[in-house]
Protein backbone atom coordinates (compact mmCIF):
# COMPACT_ATOMS: atom_id res chain seq x y z
CA UNK A 1 0.00 0.00 0.00
CA UNK A 2 1.25 3.33 -1.23
CA UNK A 3 1.37 6.31 1.07
CA UNK A 4 0.81 9.92 -0.29
CA UNK A 5 0.88 13.18 1.53
CA UNK A 6 -0.13 16.90 0.53
CA UNK A 7 1.31 18.94 3.45
CA UNK A 8 2.78 22.64 4.28
CA UNK A 9 2.01 25.01 7.26
CA UNK A 10 0.25 27.37 5.01
CA UNK A 11 -3.10 27.90 4.25
CA UNK A 12 -4.68 28.08 1.04
CA UNK A 13 -1.71 26.86 -1.29
CA UNK A 14 -3.73 24.12 -2.82
CA UNK A 15 -3.22 21.10 -0.34
CA UNK A 16 -6.47 19.78 -0.88
CA UNK A 17 -6.56 20.56 -4.82
CA UNK A 18 -3.43 18.19 -5.40
CA UNK A 19 -4.59 15.52 -3.07
CA UNK A 20 -7.74 15.17 -4.75
CA UNK A 21 -6.51 15.29 -8.40
CA UNK A 22 -3.67 13.11 -7.01
CA UNK A 23 -6.28 10.89 -5.79
CA UNK A 24 -8.44 10.90 -9.17
CA UNK A 25 -5.21 10.22 -11.45
CA UNK A 26 -4.37 6.74 -9.67
CA UNK A 27 -8.25 5.84 -9.48
CA UNK A 28 -8.69 6.39 -12.84
CA UNK A 29 -5.67 4.15 -13.15
CA UNK A 30 -7.86 1.06 -11.58
CA UNK A 31 -6.19 1.51 -8.03
CA UNK A 32 -8.25 1.18 -5.04
CA UNK A 33 -7.92 5.01 -3.87
CA UNK A 34 -8.61 6.50 -0.06
CA UNK A 35 -8.18 9.90 0.72
CA UNK A 36 -7.65 10.69 4.17
CA UNK A 37 -8.30 13.89 5.03
CA UNK A 38 -7.10 15.12 8.62
CA UNK A 39 -8.29 18.47 8.07
CA UNK A 40 -11.56 19.11 10.36
CA UNK A 41 -12.29 21.53 7.47
CA UNK A 42 -13.42 18.55 5.72
CA UNK A 43 -12.64 19.74 2.12
CA UNK A 44 -11.14 16.76 0.28
CA UNK A 45 -14.61 15.34 1.87
CA UNK A 46 -17.04 17.38 0.57
CA UNK A 47 -15.24 17.36 -2.68
CA UNK A 48 -15.94 13.29 -2.78
CA UNK A 49 -19.87 14.20 -1.60
CA UNK A 50 -19.68 16.44 -4.71
CA UNK A 51 -18.26 13.59 -6.57
CA UNK A 52 -21.37 11.24 -5.78
CA UNK A 53 -23.75 13.18 -8.48
CA UNK A 54 -21.77 11.55 -11.31
CA UNK A 55 -21.92 7.91 -12.41
CA UNK A 56 -19.17 5.64 -14.48
CA UNK A 57 -16.35 7.55 -13.30
CA UNK A 58 -14.37 5.44 -10.31
CA UNK A 59 -14.95 5.38 -6.73
CA UNK A 60 -12.99 6.84 -4.27
CA UNK A 61 -13.12 6.54 -0.74
CA UNK A 62 -12.98 9.16 2.00
CA UNK A 63 -11.76 8.70 5.68
CA UNK A 64 -12.80 11.55 7.85
CA UNK A 65 -9.35 11.14 9.76
CA UNK A 66 -9.34 14.24 12.05
CA UNK A 67 -11.66 12.43 13.80
CA UNK A 68 -11.52 8.80 13.42
CA UNK A 69 -8.91 6.24 12.97
CA UNK A 70 -7.17 5.58 9.94
CA UNK A 71 -8.27 1.84 9.25
CA UNK A 72 -8.42 1.40 5.62
CA UNK A 73 -9.44 -2.27 3.65
CA UNK A 74 -6.27 -3.99 3.06
CA UNK A 75 -7.31 -4.16 -0.97
CA UNK A 76 -6.23 -0.44 -0.38
CA UNK A 77 -3.78 0.51 -3.13
CA UNK A 78 -3.23 4.05 -1.99
CA UNK A 79 -3.92 6.39 0.32
CA UNK A 80 -3.92 10.47 -0.45
CA UNK A 81 -3.40 12.28 2.80
CA UNK A 82 -4.73 15.72 2.96
CA UNK A 83 -3.74 17.29 6.40
CA UNK A 84 -4.71 20.71 7.59
CA UNK A 85 -2.28 23.91 7.69
CA UNK A 86 -1.07 25.56 10.83
CA UNK A 87 1.45 22.00 11.45
CA UNK A 88 4.51 22.20 13.22
CA UNK A 89 7.50 20.87 15.35
CA UNK A 90 7.25 17.17 16.14
CA UNK A 91 3.45 17.23 14.66
CA UNK A 92 5.05 17.29 11.49
CA UNK A 93 7.10 13.94 12.39
CA UNK A 94 4.55 12.30 13.44
CA UNK A 95 2.42 13.40 10.44
CA UNK A 96 5.30 11.41 8.45
CA UNK A 97 5.44 8.66 10.51
CA UNK A 98 4.20 6.25 7.93
CA UNK A 99 4.42 8.35 4.66
CA UNK A 100 6.59 7.49 1.72
CA UNK A 101 6.10 10.52 -0.86
CA UNK A 102 5.49 14.08 0.68
CA UNK A 103 3.85 16.42 -2.05
CA UNK A 104 4.49 20.50 -1.00
CA UNK A 105 2.37 23.08 -2.72
CA UNK A 106 3.72 26.57 -2.89
CA UNK A 107 2.46 29.86 -4.12
CA UNK A 108 4.75 32.53 -5.85
CA UNK A 109 3.88 35.34 -3.12
CA UNK A 110 5.85 37.08 -0.67
CA UNK A 111 4.00 35.59 2.44
CA UNK A 112 3.85 32.36 1.11
CA UNK A 113 7.37 31.70 0.26
CA UNK A 114 9.00 32.78 3.26
CA UNK A 115 6.40 30.13 5.48
CA UNK A 116 7.09 27.75 2.71
CA UNK A 117 10.87 28.61 4.06
CA UNK A 118 10.06 28.15 7.60
CA UNK A 119 8.57 24.98 6.93
CA UNK A 120 11.23 23.57 4.44
CA UNK A 121 13.27 24.03 7.23
CA UNK A 122 11.18 21.89 9.78
CA UNK A 123 10.72 19.40 7.17
CA UNK A 124 14.72 18.84 6.30
CA UNK A 125 15.22 18.20 10.25
CA UNK A 126 12.72 15.98 10.48
CA UNK A 127 14.10 12.54 10.94
CA UNK A 128 12.05 10.55 8.28
CA UNK A 129 13.47 12.66 5.75
CA UNK A 130 16.99 12.86 6.67
CA UNK A 131 17.15 9.13 6.57
CA UNK A 132 14.92 9.60 2.78
CA UNK A 133 12.25 7.32 3.88
CA UNK A 134 10.16 10.08 3.24
CA UNK A 135 10.96 11.35 -0.39
CA UNK A 136 9.21 15.91 -0.97
CA UNK A 137 8.40 17.05 -4.19
CA UNK A 138 7.80 20.77 -4.24
CA UNK A 139 5.30 22.40 -6.62
CA UNK A 140 5.45 25.74 -7.36
CA UNK A 141 1.43 26.35 -8.09
CA UNK A 142 -1.05 29.18 -9.12
CA UNK A 143 2.00 30.38 -11.09
CA UNK A 144 1.50 33.20 -13.49
CA UNK A 145 4.16 33.59 -15.93
CA UNK A 146 6.65 36.30 -16.53
CA UNK A 147 5.58 38.08 -13.42
CA UNK A 148 8.41 38.99 -10.69
CA UNK A 149 6.89 37.31 -8.02
CA UNK A 150 7.33 33.90 -9.88
CA UNK A 151 10.88 34.53 -10.71
CA UNK A 152 11.35 34.86 -6.95
CA UNK A 153 9.22 31.75 -6.21
CA UNK A 154 11.64 29.86 -8.75
CA UNK A 155 14.57 31.16 -7.29
CA UNK A 156 13.82 30.36 -3.76
CA UNK A 157 12.84 26.75 -5.29
CA UNK A 158 16.04 26.29 -6.64
CA UNK A 159 17.96 27.26 -3.51
CA UNK A 160 15.60 24.55 -1.68
CA UNK A 161 18.04 21.37 -2.62
CA UNK A 162 14.57 19.89 -2.67
CA UNK A 163 13.12 18.67 -6.13
CA UNK A 164 10.19 21.13 -7.89
CA UNK A 165 8.62 18.63 -9.79
CA UNK A 166 5.94 20.32 -10.97
CA UNK A 167 4.87 23.66 -12.27
CA UNK A 168 0.74 24.50 -12.64
CA UNK A 169 -0.40 27.77 -13.77
CA UNK A 170 -3.10 29.54 -12.33
CA UNK A 171 -6.54 27.94 -13.84
CA UNK A 172 -10.39 27.97 -13.82
CA UNK A 173 -9.84 23.58 -14.55
CA UNK A 174 -8.92 23.83 -10.38
CA UNK A 175 -12.04 25.85 -9.70
CA UNK A 176 -14.05 23.60 -12.07
CA UNK A 177 -12.31 20.20 -10.08
CA UNK A 178 -13.29 22.12 -6.62
CA UNK A 179 -16.76 22.35 -8.01
CA UNK A 180 -18.02 19.33 -9.55
CA UNK A 181 -15.68 16.39 -7.81
CA UNK A 182 -14.06 15.74 -10.90
CA UNK A 183 -10.26 15.33 -11.36
CA UNK A 184 -8.98 17.35 -14.15
CA UNK A 185 -8.12 14.34 -16.11
CA UNK A 186 -11.58 13.89 -15.94
CA UNK A 187 -13.11 17.22 -17.29
CA UNK A 188 -13.66 17.74 -20.81
CA UNK A 189 -10.04 17.84 -22.63
CA UNK A 190 -10.69 20.63 -24.43
CA UNK A 191 -10.69 23.14 -21.42
CA UNK A 192 -8.24 20.87 -19.19
CA UNK A 193 -5.56 20.36 -21.71
CA UNK A 194 -2.99 22.46 -20.67
CA UNK A 195 -3.18 21.64 -16.69
CA UNK A 196 -2.91 17.99 -18.05
CA UNK A 197 0.04 18.27 -19.71
CA UNK A 198 1.83 20.24 -16.65
CA UNK A 199 0.79 17.27 -14.18
CA UNK A 200 2.56 15.41 -16.71
CA UNK A 201 5.94 16.19 -14.58
CA UNK A 202 4.29 15.49 -11.55
CA UNK A 203 3.16 12.29 -12.26
CA UNK A 204 6.50 10.88 -14.30
CA UNK A 205 7.97 11.97 -10.80
CA UNK A 206 5.12 9.93 -8.37
CA UNK A 207 5.56 7.40 -10.36
CA UNK A 208 9.32 6.95 -10.50
CA UNK A 209 11.78 5.58 -7.88
CA UNK A 210 13.07 9.21 -6.76
CA UNK A 211 9.59 9.45 -5.19
CA UNK A 212 10.16 6.26 -3.16
CA UNK A 213 11.98 5.75 -0.08
CA UNK A 214 15.52 4.79 -0.17
N1 LIG B 1 -3.66 26.23 -9.73
C1 LIG B 1 -4.79 26.80 -9.29
N2 LIG B 1 -5.49 27.65 -10.10
C2 LIG B 1 -6.63 28.24 -9.66
N3 LIG B 1 -7.15 28.04 -8.45
C3 LIG B 1 -6.51 27.21 -7.59
C4 LIG B 1 -5.30 26.54 -7.96
N4 LIG B 1 -4.91 25.78 -6.92
C5 LIG B 1 -5.83 25.96 -5.95
N5 LIG B 1 -6.78 26.82 -6.34
C6 LIG B 1 -7.93 27.31 -5.56
O1 LIG B 1 -7.38 27.97 -4.43
C7 LIG B 1 -8.20 27.75 -3.28
C8 LIG B 1 -7.34 27.13 -2.18
O2 LIG B 1 -6.91 25.84 -2.61
P1 LIG B 1 -6.99 24.58 -1.65
O3 LIG B 1 -6.58 23.40 -2.44
O4 LIG B 1 -8.31 24.52 -0.96
O5 LIG B 1 -5.86 24.98 -0.60
P2 LIG B 1 -5.51 24.35 0.85
O6 LIG B 1 -6.10 22.98 0.91
O7 LIG B 1 -4.01 24.36 0.89
O8 LIG B 1 -6.09 25.29 1.86
C9 LIG B 1 -9.35 26.87 -3.74
O9 LIG B 1 -10.44 27.70 -4.05
C10 LIG B 1 -8.81 26.21 -5.01
O10 LIG B 1 -9.84 25.87 -5.92
MG1 LIG C 1 -7.47 22.11 2.25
Amino acid sequence: MRTIMVMNAKGGCGKTTLATNIATFYADDGQNVVIADFDPQGSSIDWLTAREDYTGIPEISGIEAWHKPLNVPDSTDLIVMDVPAGIHGKDIDKALAQVQTLVVPVLPSAIDIRAAARFLKELKASGRVCEKRTRIGLVANRVRENTHVFHELENFLKKSKIPCVATLRESQTYIRSAETGLGLYELPPSSARVDVDQWESLMRWMNSKRSMPR
